[in-house]
């Protein structure tokens, strides 16, 4: 089985719902290990019921940044990751950090990329007033929410929407669309090519 060590900063709903299409078979691939930026995430609690390794890596407890990624790096590559799953992780990585894990890097964000990058995707979807909006995943290059785009998935937004219950129905989406990437991942059939990924049949 392949391994991925997914970083979390949250809930980790997400991450949740990895562990669950792991678990029923639908998902060929271990999660080696979760990290998290925060020492009081409940995603490291969902990863400890699950029997997986969870650590807590935070920024302010390391001397810099490269120190901080410098352990997330060895953390990893410790436990035997190929790819990294960033489910809800709210840092942004350094270059160095995304030129080590080159085209091995997936992210999820709660818009229609290149709409509402960064902070609140939907809270900036519902002040923008689009009709349409959903979630990406796209493997992470050195911008911010802008690497090659591996899947989406599409939602209306309604008249009466808040930055919260767009999120909750996005969530939904974003629950369906991570595995499906990650499935698609392990069973190698994204090719990359420049900005497109090429999803084999
Ligand atoms: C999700 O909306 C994800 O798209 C965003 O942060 C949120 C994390 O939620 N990047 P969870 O921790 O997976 O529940």
């Amino acid at each position: 089985m392949r391994k991925v060590g997914v970083l979390v900063s949250g809930r980790g709903s997400n991450l949740q719902a990895i562990m669950d299409r792991i678990a029923d078979g639908y998902l060929p691939l271990e999660i080696a290990v979760v990290i998290s930026d925060k020492s009081d995430a409940y995603a490291l609690e969902r990863a400890q019921k699950a029997g997986i390794k969870a650590a807590a890596i935070e920024r302010k407890a390391c001397a810099s940044k490269d120190d901080f990624e410098a352990k997330i790096n060895a953390a990893l590559t410790d436990a035997g990751c190929e790819l990294v799953v960033l489910a809800g992780f709210m840092r942004i990585l350094s270059a160095n950090f995304v030129n080590k894990w080159h085209h091995k890097i997936i992210n999820i964000h709660p818009a229609l990329l290149p709409s509402f990058p960064g902070l609140h995707g939907q809270g900036q979807a519902v002040a923008y007033g689009v009709k349409f909006s959903g979630c990406t995943v796209h493997f992470v290059d050195e911008g911010t929410d802008s690497g090659p785009i591996i899947l989406q998935k599409v939602v209306p937004v309604m008249d009466d929407d808040t930055e919260d219950t767009l999120a909750d129905r996005i969530l939904v989406q974003e629950h369906i669309a991570m595995p499906e990437a990650l499935k698609l991942w392990a069973e190698d059939k994204l090719v990359i090519n420049g900005r497109k990924v090429k999803v084999l049949a």
